[in-house]
């Protein structure tokens, strides 16, 4: 059974990141195809990547950086949980994703966004990281919108046809997760 984290994208106070990840875990854990984590950026702690040695080189010095390895490494798929900043990710979340290299590799990843447009931008932007990083991305996405998916921009309340989305969505990261998981045990 492969392992999915659900990433929080957001550490900013009052973040709506939370919400929307818990959301997501509560209907993955209903499955029993895979094994999901919520993953929260905020109990990592990370400073502005400060690693002297490129993240390639797998050589890290700093306690944070050796956990978040760690806890990414023991990871077969991600679901990225993020806001749209300026029409792309959360600064915390690129952060996040640059200080390690070789823990994403060959693994799997999808998408749950939210924004004024679903937070499509910030999808398309990591989209490319993925590329970098050998991450396979999955088609399916979560758009949530700020003004009908959120009350008075504040309370999560997601449209019921959302929870279907989510579950193609996972139905795709589980299957490429797996797939990639036989690729990295070759
Ligand atoms: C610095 C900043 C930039 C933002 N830029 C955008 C944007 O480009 N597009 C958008 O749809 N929403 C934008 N927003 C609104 C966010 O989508 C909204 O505040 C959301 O709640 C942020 O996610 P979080 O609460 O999980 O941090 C921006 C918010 C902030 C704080």
């Amino acid at each position: 059974m492969i392992k999915v984290a659900i990433v929080i994208g957001s550490t900013r106070p009052g973040r709506k990141a939370e919400a929307v990840a818990r959301w997501v875990h509560g209907i993955a854990t209903q499955r029993t195809d895979a094994e999901f984590e919520l993953v929260d950026l905020q109990d990592f702690d990370l400073p502005l990547l400060d690693e002297p040695m490129p993240p390639m080189r797998g050589q890290y010095s700093k306690p944070h950086t050796r956990a978040w390895s760690a806890k990414v490494a023991s990871f077969d798929a991600y679901v990225f949980v993020t806001p749209e900043y300026n029409h792309g990710t959360s600064g915390a979340l690129k952060n996040a994703i640059d200080y390690l290299y070789r823990e994403w590799n060959n693994k799997a990843a999808g998408f749950v966004a939210y924004g004024s447009a679903g937070g499509v931008r910030a999808v398309e932007q990591l989209r490319l990281v993925m590329g970098e990083l050998m991450v396979a991305d999955v088609r399916a996405q979560l758009a949530l919108s700020l003004f009908t998916d959120f009350e008075n921009f504040t309370t999560f309340k997601p449209a019921p046809n959302h929870e279907k989305a989510v579950s193609t969505m996972l139905d795709q990261v589980i299957a490429w997760g797996g797939a990639l998981k036989t690729l990295r045990s070759a």
